[in-house]
């Protein structure tokens, strides 16, 4: 029985492809590799020693999903498969909803069509409605502020509709905080296409020289040093929470929302402060104005994913940036 990992060449994906093979699961891939590098998939093979079967097609192509499942006799499915840059959302809206919604809508009917049962979903904390209070809590209220936002919303929303029509459908919505960092080896890593709109990625690439310096956007939030805090998590511990995941998702039947988070916050100049002591690399920055639509402060509460999963992050800060840099400092160029 296999695993069919959507958009696996992706940055959480082949983290989590390591993660399952080593625990001698078996996995297939589709990507179209529009956002993403085979390079990735051969590392994984290099680093497992594993064979991965991999697909290059587009996830909305419901007759490639069919013929993928039933040549590899898929038990279960993990979706990232999806565009996810906030401010491209806002310039190109239709785009966003088209292909992150058709995909969904695409693996769910070939799925039923495969009698495939089990799925795992890549949502993010920014469903979440900004303006609650945190740590964000599954159970509260929802609302987005921009089309990558509303587009995991009404996945996850799609995602329940089907279950109430199959209950034989076990669907877990995994709503990540903030991923960073890389596999200790440096094999793996984030490798974003033209200027890192995330932090940790900018940060790697002003120490490597890539960037001239890094802008934090804004240092007058209600915050402790006043610039912005997030719940960062190592790639590494989110790769596990996918593979907790997988393994519920086999014993339970509907549909359960479960942060991925530390459920600790740290500012942006926490980070950029780790990140020079640990590496002892200096990191340039600069104060510039907010970024519309960030947030003071977004963190989890984690307790849901120890409860259900038995899941818990267990790598720090510290090893968050010198895991990033080690890859970011053996690959300069990500995986070009
Ligand atoms: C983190 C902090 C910025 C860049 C986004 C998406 C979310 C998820 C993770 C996919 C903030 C500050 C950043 C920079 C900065 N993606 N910052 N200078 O915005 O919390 O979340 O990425 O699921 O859905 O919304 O992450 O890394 O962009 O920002 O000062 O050059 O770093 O203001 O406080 P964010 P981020």
């Amino acid at each position: 029985m296999s695993i069919l990992v959507t958009g696996g060449a992706g940055y959480i994906a082949s983290h989590t492809l390591v993660n399952l093979l080593e625990k001698g699961e078996s996995a297939v891939v589709i990507d179209n590799y529009d956002n993403s590098s085979p390079e990735a998939l051969r590392r994984v093979k290099q680093l497992t020693g594993k064979e991965i079967k991999a697909y290059e097609g587009d996830a909305c192509d419901e007759e490639l999903l069919v013929r993928i499942m039933h040549e590899n006799a898929v038990e279960s499915v993990i979706h990232f498969a999806g565009h996810k840059a906030v401010g491209e959302s806002v310039q190109k809206p239709l785009k966003y909803y088209r292909n992150n919604l058709d995909s969904t809508i695409s693996l769910l009917s070939a799925m039923k069509r495969c009698g495939v049962t089990q799925l795992i979903f890549s949502s993010s904390a920014t469903v979440y409605y900004p303006e609650d209070e945190v740590p964000f809590r599954e159970d509260m209220r929802l609302g987005c502020i921009n089309p990558y936002g509303w587009t995991k919303f009404m996945n996850e929303q799609i995602i329940r509709d089907a279950a109430k029509a199959d209950p034989d459908l076990s669907c877990v919505l995994l709503r990540y905080f903030n991923p960073v960092g890389a596999h200790p080896s440096g094999m793996i890593g984030e490798d974003p296409s033209g200027i890192p709109n995330n932090l940790m990625p900018y940060i790697c690439q002003t120490a490597v020289g890539l960037r001239d310096h890094l802008t934090i956007f804004g240092n007058d939030y209600n915050t402790h040093d006043g610039t912005g805090v997030r719940d960062y998590l190592h790639v590494c511990d989110l790769a596990e929470g996918h593979a907790c995941a997988v393994r519920y998702a086999r014993s339970h039947k509907g549909v359960e929302a479960i942060n991925l988070g530390t459920g600790v916050g740290y500012s942006v100049l926490d980070m950029v402060n780790a990140f020079q002591k640990v590496n002892n690399i200096p990191v340039k920055y600069v104060i510039g104005p907010r970024r519309p639509g960030d947030l003071d402060a977004s963190y989890a509460d984690p307790s849901k994913a120890e409860r259900l999963l038995g899941w818990k992050a267990t790598r720090t800060l510290e090893d968050m940036c010198r895991d990033g840099w080690n890859w970011q400092s053996k690959n300069p160029k990500g995986y070009r």
